[in-house]
């Protein structure tokens, strides 16, 4: 049941630079979306400073109501990768940390998504997921239940036309846990993919920067610092002006969905490819007998997606 109208959204997340604008981003439409909790779990850093940075960014958006737990430290199977070349040590380089404000959630991630999802109303709750896949995964091996209260998994992960970015075909979020991949979309639960294709259409531009800089606010400024920080890596892999954005998509796909475009396919994930680990097979042509599980966008407006990325933001502090 959405609360006034809003739509109930859990964010399962490993910021991050790019997740921290994406919660933002969330936040500022918080007339729109519910956002009941976070849940955190390892990735661009370790868990303990996800679990972290996830209550910092909250402090910066004065919603320390929201709780956040933490999850799986490590992949199911694998042992973990980390990507502070791009994040920082913190996670959230280029701009200044102070500690959290609040205390961690009591309880394991795992064990809120099972409580809150098998109390849920059924298909209510839109999961947004912004990292490695591993506590939706955990979660669905330990009580498969938890398929009846969502709505849909909206996801951050994957490449097809842009083949990968932590190794030549694979994608940081699924190639850092392909066995939780490979779970999720075995799930049959509705998946909407906001892959490589997409979030490498959405540079971070120095003058949609500038836009976000110039709106004056607190959250403005962090994103906007953010932002260059984290473009610089790609940006000079990718010779661009500024780099993919690649979380906040998916909160831009919950408010706007018309901005993109793409096609229902099937998405298996390869877990045991010498030099393809992680990457997502996506029958894009419909070659293979594999059903459709996953709608794939390849597309987006990305002159919009900022346009509304920085209306949003503008209502923040
Ligand atoms: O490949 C991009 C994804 O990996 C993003 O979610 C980024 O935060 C990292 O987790
Ligand atoms: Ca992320």
């Amino acid at each position: 049941m959405s609360s006034h109208g809003r739509r109930p959204i859990i964010i399962d997340t490993d910021p991050g630079q790019d997740d921290a604008v994406a919660i933002l981003f969330a936040l500022g439409a918080s007339d729109r979306l519910d956002l009941r909790a976070i849940t955190t779990v390892a990735g661009n850093v370790p868990l303990s400073l996800t679990a972290k940075n996830a209550r910092i960014v909250l402090g910066w958006a004065n919603r320390t109501d929201i709780p956040v737990y933490a999850g799986c430290p490590r992949p199911l199977v694998r042992e973990p990768v980390t990507a502070e070349h791009v994040h920082g040590e913190t996670g959230l380089a280029g701009v200044p940390l102070e500690e959290p404000k609040v205390e961690l959630a009591n309880g394991h991630a795992v064990d809120f998504l099972i409580k809150a999802l098998v109390n849920a109303w059924p298909t209510t709750i839109t999961l947004c997921l912004l990292g490695p896949m591993t506590n939706l995964a955990a979660a669905l091996v330990q009580e498969p239940k938890i398929r009846r209260g969502i709505k849909e998994v909206v996801l951050m992960g994957g490449g097809y036309h842009v083949k990968g970015n932590v190794t030549p075909t694979a994608e940081f979020n699924v190639y850092a846990d392909p066995e939780a991949a490979a779970v999720v979309f075995g799930s049959g639960i509705p998946i909407v993919v906001l892959p490589l294709d997409v979030t490498h259409q959405a540079l971070s531009t120095k003058e949609r920067v500038s836009r976000l800089e110039d709106l004056g606010n607190r959250a403005g400024g962090l994103i906007a610092a953010i932002l260059r920080s984290q473009g610089l890596i790609e940006s000079k892999q990718m010779a661009t002006d500024g780099g993919p954005l690649h979380d906040p998509t998916v909160i831009a796909y919950l408010l706007q969905p018309s901005l993109f475009s793409g096609r229902m396919v099937n998405v298996t994930v390869e877990t045991r490819g010498e030099f393809t680990l992680g990457e997502t097979v996506v029958d894009w042509r419909g070659v293979t007998n594999r059903a459709a599980n996953a709608l794939w966008l390849n597309q987006v407006d990305s002159n919009s997606f900022y346009e509304l990325l920085t209306d949003t933001v503008k209502r923040l502090p």
